[in-house]
């Protein structure tokens, strides 16, 4: 064979392994309103900048007839590319190919990407659209999905890990997304869980759609499993891409500074009329965020769950923080177990990987009730303790309203390690609410009263004039300083530059006991 032959051959066979599992399971995909696993990867990231590895590769199993089975690149895309220019390593399931499911092979190659990565310091981005393991490989798939969970973990905190589920994401497989940072889901397209519909219905009795019991609205709004729901592939995609813009590529890395043309010093007159005279009434705290970020742009994490606080990223001065609020509109702000898990997790994120914290706090505290104790508020609370004292990226609270109790220390307060504590002449900072304060330390004046009603309005008063404002926390140097609202971007700016040079050490140790 001439030179020229082995080049056209290479060419071929390497044609022949991009088809997948061939035209007419490429079109079964498409009609069930899916991509392929090379058209994802081509619309997530730069034009041109794929390059597959292991594309050659092929599986090595002669059981149930699979040596006379031909999977090409045994039903994975693997490779590196860039997105916005800086680089991230994937893979992507081929769902065509024995319906992406997972075998020893197929395992190597996605440990094989990880592995570069980790070397590298890059991102890694998990495309999963797989009918789990491959069945007929058995234990030699099992094994392949534990070599994949050992690198998710050892790569936390390293590189960032991105999953994007777009088919299904069945049994023990669902682990690897669950360890990697966010989950991203599309609409009708994606189903995560541990036992399918019929398993449930044969187990429990309950009769439920794949859909209701896996989809993604399930996962984003009840489970809290994943991070991100969109309508659309693409629309999926370019969240992944606008996620990233916020990231370093690794921990050794700041996040990358982006020029800014919405002026520092730019004042917010909106945010002084934004807390409503009435204490108990609610408004909504993106408003606020969104007065003070860069160009009101703010990418909010887990919209859908615990939406009584929010998180998400955002520029201050082209530089990423990552942002946690009490949200007054849902729950008046509680904590409670889930917002505790959500704000935890994000916060350790943040903190992993060198990204900045900004708190905004409105809370009048745990959310009380049976349901929540025995859920366990002590523990999952506790969560929210931990991640804040143990962060040791620039911490910054600013105290919009109430910061009342238990809840008032988790919330990034000075006690916790918090850098900059501002807050609005808004701010009530007290152990406990006027009403309930009022209950117990002047209860015996109420109750001896002519008029308990009057008696128990004049000592609500009293107590709100004495306690419920910043100036006690002021006079004590747990507020920092007391800010006018409209002043809030330069002021978080200024500070954030302050502290740009933060260093902290924690004692050496393997690592903590968070209560998980
Ligand atoms: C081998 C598989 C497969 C698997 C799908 N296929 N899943 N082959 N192992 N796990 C094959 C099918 O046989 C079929 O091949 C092709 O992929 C497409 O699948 P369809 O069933 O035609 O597609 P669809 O109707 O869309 O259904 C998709 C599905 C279903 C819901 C994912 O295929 C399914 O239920 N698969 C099995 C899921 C499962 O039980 N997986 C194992 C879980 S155990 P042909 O040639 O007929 O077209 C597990 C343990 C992991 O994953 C533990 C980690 C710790």
């Amino acid at each position: 064979m001439s030179t020229y032959d082995k080049i056209r051959l290479m060419q071929e066979r390497k044609l022949a392994i991009r088809q997948g599992g061939g035209p007419e399971r490429i079109q079964k995909q498409h009609e069930s309103g899916k991509l392929t696993a090379r058209e994802r990867i081509e619309r997530l990231v730069d034009p041109g900048s794929f390059v597959e590895i292991d594309a050659f590769v092929e599986h090595r199993s002669v059981e149930f007839g699979l040596d006379k089975m031909k999977m090409p690149a045994d039903g994975v895309v693997t490779g590196y590319a860039t997105i916005d220019g800086r680089p991230v390593y994937l893979y992507s399931q081929d769902f065509t190919v024995m319906g992406g499911s997972l075998g020893e092979m197929h395992a190597k190659k996605i440990t094989k990407i990880m592995d570069m990565a980790m070397k590298t310091g890059c991102p890694i981005i998990c495309i999963n659209d797989s009918g789990g393991a491959r069945i007929q490989e058995g234990i030699d798939a099992l094994s392949g999905y534990g070599e994949i969970f050992f690198r998710n973990t050892m790569a936390s905190g390293v590189v960032p890990q991105i999953s994007v589920i777009v088919g299904p994401c069945a049994g023990g497989a669902v682990y690897s997304p669950a360890l990697t940072d966010f989950v991203f889901m599309v609409d009708k397209i994606s189903k995560m869980f541990i036992t399918g519909p019929q398993v449930v219905e044969a187990a429990t009795g309950e009769k439920v759609t794949a859909e209701d019991l896996g989809g993604a609205l399930t996962h984003n709004k009840m489970s809290g499993v994943a991070h991100f729901i969109s309508a659309t592939e693409d629309e999926c995609f370019a969240a992944v891409r606008k996620l990233l813009s916020y990231l370093p590529l690794n921990n050794m890395e700041d996040p990358p500074l982006c020029e800014c043309q919405d002026d520092p010093n730019r004042l917010a007159p909106e945010l002084n009329n934004i807390i409503p005279d009435n204490p108990n009434k609610a408004y909504d705290v993106k408003d606020v965020i969104r007065q003070v970020v860069d160009y009101g742009d703010f990418f909010e994490v887990q919209p859908l769950y615990a939406p009584n606080i929010v998180v998400g990223f955002a520029r201050l001065n082209g530089r990423s923080v990552g942002i946690v609020a009490n949200q007054p509109n849902e729950l008046a702000g509680c904590l409670d177990i889930n917002a505790s898990d959500k704000a935890a997790r994000f916060v350790r994120f943040c903190d992993a990987f060198n990204i900045p914290i900004i708190t905004f706090t409105d809370v009048p505290g745990y959310l009380p009730g049976v349901e929540q104790e025995h859920g366990g508020i002590i523990r999952h609370g506790a969560k929210l303790l931990y991640a804040y004292s143990e962060a040791t990226v620039p911490k910054i609270n600013v105290i919009l309203r109430k910061a009342y109790g238990g809840a008032y220390i988790a919330m990034s307060s000075k006690h916790l390690g918090a850098d900059i504590v501002m807050a609005w002449p808004t701010a009530e900072i007290a152990v406990m609410g006027p009403e309930g304060a009022a209950n117990i330390i002047f209860k015996k004046e109420i109750e001896n009263s002519a008029d308990p009603i009057e008696m128990r309005q004049q000592k609500i008063e009293e107590y709100r004039n004495r306690f419920a404002n910043p100036y006690v926390a002021a006079a004590r140097g747990y507020v920092d300083d007391i800010i006018e609202p409209e002043a809030t971007r330069p002021r978080l700016i200024s500070a954030l530059q302050m502290l740009e040079g933060k260093r902290e050490n924690r004692p050496p140790k393997k690592h903590g006991n968070m209560p998980v």
